[in-house]
């Protein structure tokens, strides 16, 4: 890896000139093809937040090879974490003692080399700088990511958590606390969309690709299913995927842009519906969106007009907080210390690590938790 490698990492959201408030926290994420490092502090601001995407590196192989992944991490970290501590104005490591009050590190869900990486680092750095290491779950840090932009939230949210990987709609009845009202029975959200991209030959990652591809097609042109949307709140996108590609074989001359919006519209429209029927029938406080997919802009458009017409608040993190990031780690790494206290340095990198549900009405600082502790 060269040093022209290092050129994509640039800062979001750099601090706001307020004096930090305790504890400052240190959150690295490294559980796919993002390399990321964030400084929060205890008023739940972001004090500097970097993210160094691996796209251009798996971009050629049309999607994350794990291998590079890890070594792509391996290469990048150090320099990523050096400018986020540098960014939020804090010394590296020296005389002064530790930057940060705890490391914070994503220890699954996630691919094992590239999860390693981060947690590995994030134990040495808390080891080295005698500070708590926290380990937190990346489907968690995801629903952190609105609550840095949003501070007085009413509970409980419907949250719809639509990634790469995950497709789920949950009640959040506070920081920390999350039941299952429905899942993907197949594909992800994301899945469908990287899946999709690649077949009309628009790249990797899929998503961004094809919400441009949309934007001059019409979502009309082909009524592709909305596979269960009057019956529960699972959801399925595998039978719309297939879709796709039977369309587009039966009329070789439709157009990307007019494929890629119909399909789009399709995603938009099943999880619109399921998440406010779900939030209608809680009753909801307010919807949440959280996850890569939550970064496409008609799927926001279409839960703004939503939420208005139900009368509920919609909370939305910005785009960059969607995707993956280290300042929603930290956010959720914050929460955690507070609440559950810090994590053992042997808690293992777990690469199929579910979201921690309540296992009981009284939620995860009261019983048992369903977080795996190594
Ligand atoms: O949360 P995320 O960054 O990483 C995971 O935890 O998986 O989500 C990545 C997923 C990918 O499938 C990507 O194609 C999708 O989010 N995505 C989008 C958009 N930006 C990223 N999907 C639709 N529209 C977008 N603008
Ligand atoms: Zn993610």
């Amino acid at each position: 890896m060269t040093r022209t490698d290092l050129a994509p990492v640039a800062p979001t959201e750099p601090g706001a000139p307020v004096p930090p408030a305790a504890p400052l926290l240190l959150g690295i994420e490294t559980s796919c093809d993002e390399t990321a490092a964030a400084v929060v502090d205890g008023g739940g601001r972001v004090r500097s937040s970097v993210v160094s995407s691996q796209v251009d590196l798996h971009a050629a192989y049309g999607g994350v090879v794990p291998e590079l992944a890890g070594r792509a991490h391996l290469s990048l970290l150090t320099p990523v974490v050096a400018t986020a501590l540098e960014q939020a104005g804090l010394p590296g490591a020296s005389a002064a003692g530790a930057p940060v009050d705890a490391v914070a590190a994503t220890v699954g869900p996630g691919l094992i080399g590239a999860l390693l990486v981060g947690a590995s680092q994030a134990k040495g750095l808390a080891l080295a700088w005698d500070v708590p290491f926290v380990g937190v779950n990346h489907l968690e840090g995801h629903c952190f990511a609105a609550l840095l932009d949003h501070r007085d939230l009413a509970w409980p949210l419907v949250v719809l958590l639509v990634s790469g990987g995950h497709s789920m709609i949950l009640a959040m009845d506070g920081p920390g606390r999350y039941r299952l009202l429905g899942q993907t029975l197949d594909d992800a959200a994301g899945e469908a969309f990287d899946k999709v991209a690649r077949f009309l030959g628009l790249g990797y990652p899929g998503g961004p690709a094809i919400e441009r591809a949309a934007a001059g097609g019409d979502p009309g042109a082909f009524a592709f299913p909305r596979a269960m949307a009057d019956s529960g709140l699972d959801l399925s996108f595998s039978g719309l995927k297939t879709a796709v590609v039977n369309a587009v074989r039966r009329h070789p001359d439709a157009t990307d842009a007019d494929v890629a919006a119909s399909f789009q519209q399709a995603v938009v429209d099943v999880l619109v519906r399921k998440t406010m029927r779900a939030a209608t029938g809680l009753p909801a406080a307010g919807v949440c969106l959280a996850g890569g997919v939550a970064a496409n802009g008609p799927l926001r458009a279409a839960f703004a007009a939503a939420c208005d017409g139900a009368g509920l608040p919609l909370y939305l993190p910005s785009r960059a907080m969607c995707t993956d990031n280290a300042a929603m780690v930290a956010a959720a790494g914050a929460w955690q210390l507070e609440h559950l206290g810090p994590s053992p340095l042997g808690t293992p990198a777990d690469p199929g690590a579910g979201l921690p549900l309540d296992v009981a009405p009284a939620g995860r600082g009261a019983v048992a938790s369903t977080r795996p502790v190594g």
